[in-house]
């Protein structure tokens, strides 16, 4: 009796020793990546040994302020503080530890490419530049995304971009969701203001801020005649005026294009896809590639990838503003994030079920739409192939793909990095947080998706900002035939889920 009782405390001991799975094993990393349509094959990432022989990086970083909201002398405290690690991962025993330290490195992990500069100190710390930007604030006056990073005693500095800029939503009354798309910061206006402030301070500062920034994120190495390289070299104004049109909702990331970003990722409810991105990029069939996800984005990893041959395939990686060098981040940290991004809940839903939503549910059956958004996520987590794409047979014995084409604009699909020919069924949880439908954010509300007067070239979508000209949103015509209590039904179900 009291043998088999110490044996299951001994058992329950090693079963809280955590086996961290390798974030990079060429094994694994080979099949990471779909093929890129317009590339016939994919893209290669870096090898195991050149990534474990990376120099580490855990360092710890501090909350900014809103102007206003910061205690007394809190610069001056972190003058004073030494370079210091954001975790202690040997102390990492329960579950619930692991997932705490993945929250500090999902709110404490800059990323490096973007560590700002004297100047952006001081911007964040002006009123009125924080009140334009609509960065997101706790109720404790913190400001979401930005960190101050301490490398070296007495020096304080600016990082920005951590995965909670993009990947956290405020409500109104300042309650914080961990994990749906920030739809409070209009990404694009304020990448258009950053474009003219730089244009003001000389052709210099422009050209290293802005213009060799975008040669390498939007410049796709497979394409001869590339329109995303082009833009990088329109005028100050233009640029910032197509900067300007990204609708709130999306973001024109790294991969992405000048003219078509791509709508920001929910990330709760994750397990639910078998492919990351809305096209698809990379397989995701455990939680090393997460991991693998996080490391190419939080450690921009990704700026390694070669993209077919020659000189020209693989990023300038000094132009993305990594002239130091890539650095990895500890896989246990990583682990650690992994964890805690699939520990994600979605918070209660207001819009409880009624006469109108259950009428709608039947609508929905009624038109089919779960042969695509199917089962308790609302996804059969498949990929659609854009119109004029057709897969290969490989490519259909190794990815599941559906025969039929939904029809949205196929340019992020094709002529971008991340261009799969793909786009993946959503789920369609949690669309109640949504300011943004389809992949490119481009329809602001439910009754604008379900509304032929999208398909007219006067259309204008509510999450659109000024410089926006009206244009017709096609693509994803279900729904579109239903008369005006079906559709009303259908929307009412859909903001119960
Ligand atoms: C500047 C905004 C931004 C930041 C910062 C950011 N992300 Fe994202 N994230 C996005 C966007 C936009 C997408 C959608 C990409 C796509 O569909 O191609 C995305 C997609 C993802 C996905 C895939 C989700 C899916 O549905 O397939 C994961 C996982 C993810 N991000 C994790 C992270 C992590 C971890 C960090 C921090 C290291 C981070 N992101 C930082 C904007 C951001
Ligand atoms: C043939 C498969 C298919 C059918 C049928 C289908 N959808 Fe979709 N749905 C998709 C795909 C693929 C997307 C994403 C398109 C894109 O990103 O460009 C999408 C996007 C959506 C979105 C936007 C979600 C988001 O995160 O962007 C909603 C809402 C939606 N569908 C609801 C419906 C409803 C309601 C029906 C039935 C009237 C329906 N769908 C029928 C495949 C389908």
């Amino acid at each position: 009796m009291r043998l088999s009782i110490y044996f299951s405390i001994l058992f329950v001991e090693v079963a809280f020793a955590e086996k961290v799975p390798r974030v990079w094993d060429d094994e694994d990393t080979r099949g990471y990546r779909l093929p890129l349509a317009l590339l016939g094959k994919e893209p290669r990432m870096i090898g195991s040994a050149e990534y474990y022989s990376l120099p580490e990086v855990n360092l710890k970083t501090y909350p900014v302020y809103a102007p206003g909201k910061e205690p007394e002398g809190y610069i001056e405290w972190l003058q004073n503080r030494e370079p210091e690690p954001l975790v202690d991962v040997s102390k990492l025993k329960t579950e619930a530890e692991w997932i705490a330290a993945g929250r500090e490195v999902f709110y404490g992990r800059e990323l490096p490419r973007f560590t700002g500069s004297e100047h952006n100190l001081k911007m964040i710390r002006d009123p009125r530049v924080v009140a334009a930007y609509r960065l997101q604030t706790t109720r404790d006056g913190v400001l979401l995304g930005l960190r101050y990073v301490v490398r070296q005693k007495g020096r304080v500095e600016l990082g920005t971009d951590t995965c909670s800029m993009c990947h956290v939503q405020v409500t109104a009354s300042g309650e914080v969701i961990e994990g749906p798309a920030n739809v409070h910061t209009p990404f694009g206006p304020l990448m258009g203001d950053l474009t003219r402030r730089y244009a003001q301070m000389g052709d210099a500062i422009l050209e290293d801020r802005r213009r060799k920034h975008m040669r390498e994120d939007y410049r796709v190495p497979f394409l001869d005649d590339d329109e995303n390289l082009k833009s990088a070299s329109w005028p100050a104004e233009r640029i910032a005026q197509a900067y300007e049109r990204h609708p709130l909702g999306v973001h024109g990331r790294t991969g992405t294009s000048l003219d078509h970003p791509v709508k920001i990722a929910n990330l709760i409810g994750l397990q639910n896809y078998r492919y990351f991105d809305r096209t698809g990029t990379s397989r995701h069939r455990n939680i090393g590639d997460l991991m693998r996800y996080a490391a190419l984005v939080g450690d921009v990893i990704d700026a390694s990838t070669r993209y077919g041959e020659g000189p020209v395939a693989t990023l300038n990686q000094a132009n993305m503003g990594l002239a130091g060098g890539l650095k990895r981040t500890p896989d246990p940290m990583i682990y650690a994030l992994a964890k805690f991004i699939y520990s994600l809940r979605p918070p209660s839903n207001p819009n409880q079920p009624h006469d109108s939503s259950r009428r709608g549910a039947a609508v929905f059956e009624r038109a089919r739409c779960g042969g695509c958004h199917s089962g308790e996520a609302y996804t059969n987590s498949r990929l659609t192939p854009v119109e004029g794409f057709q897969p290969s047979k490989d490519l259909k014995a190794s990815v599941l793909i559906m025969a039929r084409s939904v029809g949205t604009d196929p340019y992020l699909a094709t002529k971008t990095r991340k261009g799969t020919g793909l786009y993946r069924v959503p789920s369609l949880r949690m669309l109640w947080l949504e300011r943004a439908f389809l992949h490119d954010g481009s329809i602001g509300t439910l009754e604008e998706l379900f509304d032929p007067a999208r398909l007219q070239p006067t259309f204008r979508s509510s999450n659109w900002f000024h410089h926006a000209p009206a244009h017709a949103v096609t693509g994803h015509r279900f729904g579109l035939e239903l008369d005006a209590q079906d559709r009303k039904d259908l929307i009412a179900f859909l903001k119960t889920l």
